[in-house]
């Protein structure tokens, strides 16, 4: 039996044991037989939640690339790697084989180098979801620069931020994007960002859109003439197990976002060993994840994991409902996609569309379905596994975070039985428990709790760059010796977790994290208002949207209240991107303090949830007469 596949039952619970009985020889075991090493690890694990540290594979050498890339030449050079389908559909899809990435990414990196990015350095990508996208990212991690993918939604303020909080010298950017019907002018976001940016020397711009773009002069440099000019030959920088990966940022429920670090050997190793257990991959299967590489599920899922295993994963440049809402099936049927990773958000979506949409195509290659980013509805799960798996398609619904950098909790196809709604059992080397109310563990089945961890994994992110302090403090200062998800779940009676949502203030929109604070500072900025507070409400497609509570200063308390709301919503698209907007947003003479002069949520929360009966004691309030006034005006 190998530990690397799990093909049953029995097999789960056999590896799964010997996971947690044996994590070292377990995890070194998958490490040496399924990887490529330049040099062995002189120690499999080392850990201490205190202070926090975590070192996985200390001592040994590689590079991810060549585990991606180089190795499968041999054997499966001309197979695909990776299928781009564009945004439109008279444009032809690419299939690019192992050979032609491994060229690709040679010739990326050597452009990088040529511009005088080293080992070390942070280069920071700002693309659609084009080709140059997965292959920039490769490219920096073929000479050991830390790539930080900005997803490319986010506006100029949210870009400058990310870029400054890491240093980053370079920016990766594309003269413009296509999502849908309308195209977006990329170079300009990048542009307005630089002006906050002193310490970006270069942008490499990649032709999508042939638009006309200003070109800073001694700046700004037209990528395809460097790549045509670049060797397709790059000796693979040799990295440390331990040396940093990637940093990617994400919300969190206060302040600035988290630049979650990974490191390059655990993650590697982890992330391919759960694409091929939660996806069941084959070798000649069509793999599609729809994510963006923007986020954490396309960095371990589109790139990392499934390149790792030799496998042909797709990446889509469009949206689901164009030119109509049969787009994604179409592309199914057109690939043959075998697996199918999205987000109940996209399910939601679908689901409300005529069936027709579905029906018109042929889905019967798909064998695994997925889900991610959010708690996944009963009704969505049944659409899903109904009209899209025909009930012969296992669900995955796999739990995990940024920070996890892998799969933590999930179904594993054909050998785990699926529930609705519930991710299920953790992964091999993953041990979950609820903490309760007393800060100590809850016992036993049927109960409910704070999702953490007790041991640490190989994908775990290792620091917040630039800030330990607030990577100890967010997840290792709430629970003694455990990690804390920031989630609350429950456990079934046969030991099943259903993940019950955020117990913090990060809301959870269409899939994206958002911090309710950075929201909150962006309404702040507008000169009329005085103090404002946001929270999250049940949304039928987006699973939650925004209501924001707006105390207004005199001077603008005669203004229209509508194109109030409007300079808010474009204040916070400013500052982080339309994905943020406010669905609600209710003016108030106050709003429900402790004497502390902490806003109570709850309060907030029961008001935006319509459900004022909830509300519970409020004579702690410093002004209990505000909250009368915002029942009575709730939207
Ligand atoms: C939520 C995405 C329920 C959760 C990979 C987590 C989920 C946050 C699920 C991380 C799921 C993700 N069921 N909730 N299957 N997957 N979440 O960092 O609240 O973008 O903490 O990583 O999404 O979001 P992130």
């Amino acid at each position: 039996m190998s530990s690397y596949h799990i093909k049953n039952l029995e097999e789960y619970f056999q590896v799964y044991r010997k996971s947690i009985r044996y994590p070292e020889v377990f995890w070194e075991e998958i490490a040496e037989e399924h990887f490529l090493w330049r040099k062995k690890w002189d120690n499999v694990l080392s850990w201490d939640f205190q202070k926090p540290e975590i070192k996985w594979f200390e001592g040994a050498k590689l590079n991810i690339t060549e585990n991606c890339i180089d190795r499968h030449l041999g054997i499966r050079g001309d197979k695909t790697a990776i299928i781009w389908e564009p945004n439109d559909t008279n444009e032809k899809a690419q299939h690019i084989s192992y050979h032609d990435l491994y060229e690709r990414v040679n010739k990326f990196a050597n452009v990088l180098k040529g511009q005088g990015i080293r080992k070390g350095d942070r280069v920071c990508i700002y693309l659609p979801m084009i080709p140059e996208l997965a292959v920039s990212v490769l490219a920096c991690a073929r000479i050991g620069a830390i790539h930080s993918v900005v997803f490319a939604g986010f506006s100029a303020s949210a870009l400058a931020t990310r870029i400054n909080d890491c240093d980053c010298k370079i920016v990766l950017t594309s003269d413009g994007s296509y999502r849908g019907k309308k195209s977006i002018d990329l170079k300009g976001i990048v542009d307005e960002a630089l002006e906050t940016c002193p310490g970006v020397e270069t942008v490499l711009v990649a032709k999508r859109i042939n638009s006309d773009i200003p070109m800073v002069d001694g700046r700004d440099k037209w990528l395809e003439p460097l790549l045509k000019k670049a060797s397709s030959e790059c000796e693979p920088e040799i990295m440390d197990a331990e040396d940093p990966l990637f940093i990617l940022y994400t919300s969190g429920s206060t302040g600035m976002p988290k630049g979650m670090m990974h490191t390059t050997g655990g993650y590697m190793v982890y992330a391919a060993y759960t694409f091929k257990n939660v996806f069941q991959y084959k070798e000649e299967d069509v793999y599609w994840c729809t994510a963006d590489i923007g986020w954490i599920t396309g960095h371990s899922y589109i790139v990392y994991g499934p390149l790792a295993n030799g496998a042909t994963t797709v990446m889509f440049e469009g949206v689901p409902n164009y030119p109509d809402w049969g787009r994604f099936w179409e592309i199914v049927e057109k690939h043959k996609i075998n697996q199918f990773y999205t987000a109940p958000t996209a399910i939601r979506a679908l689901a409300k569309e005529d069936l027709k949409y579905v029906e018109d195509h042929d889905l019967s290659s798909l064998t695994v379905l997925g889900s991610v980013g959010e708690p996944i509805n009963e009704e969505a799960w049944h659409w899903y596994n109904d009209h899209i798996g025909k009930k012969v398609c296992p669900i995955s619904d796999t739990w995990w975070q940024t920070e996890t950098g892998g799969i933590m909790i999930s179904p594993i196809p054909f050998s785990t039985p699926t529930k609705p709604t519930y991710a299920s059992l953790p992964m091999p080397g993953i041990v979950p428990c609820l903490m309760g109310k007393d800060g100590k563990e809850v016992q036993g089945n049927q109960v409910l709790g704070r999702l953490a961890f007790k041991f640490p994994w190989p994908a775990m992110a290792r620091t917040i760059w630039g800030n330990h302090k607030r990577y100890k403090e967010t997840y290792f200062a709430d629970y003694d010796n455990y990690y804390f998800s920031g989630d609350g779940a429950m456990r079934d009676e046969v030991g099943y977790y259903r993940i019950t949502g955020r117990v913090d203030d990060v809301i959870i929109v269409s899939g994206h994290n958002l911090g309710s604070a950075p929201i909150e500072n962006a309404i702040n900025e507008h000169q009329g208002v005085a103090e404002s507070a946001i929270v999250g409400f049940p949304h039928d497609i987006k699973g939650n949207a925004l209501y924001g509570f707006v105390i207004l200063k005199d001077e603008a308390l005669d203004r229209d209240h509508d194109e109030l709301r409007r300079e808010i919503n474009q204040k916070i698209t400013e500052r982080i991107g339309p994905i943020a907007k406010l669905d609600k947003i209710q003016f108030t003479s106050g709003l429900p303090k402790t004497r502390s002069g902490k806003i109570m949520r709850r309060i907030l929360r029961c008001v935006a949830h319509n459900t004022p009966d909830e509300l519970g004691d409020t004579s702690t309030l410093l002004n209990p007469e505000v909250v009368q006034e915002i029942i009575d005006n709730a939207l």
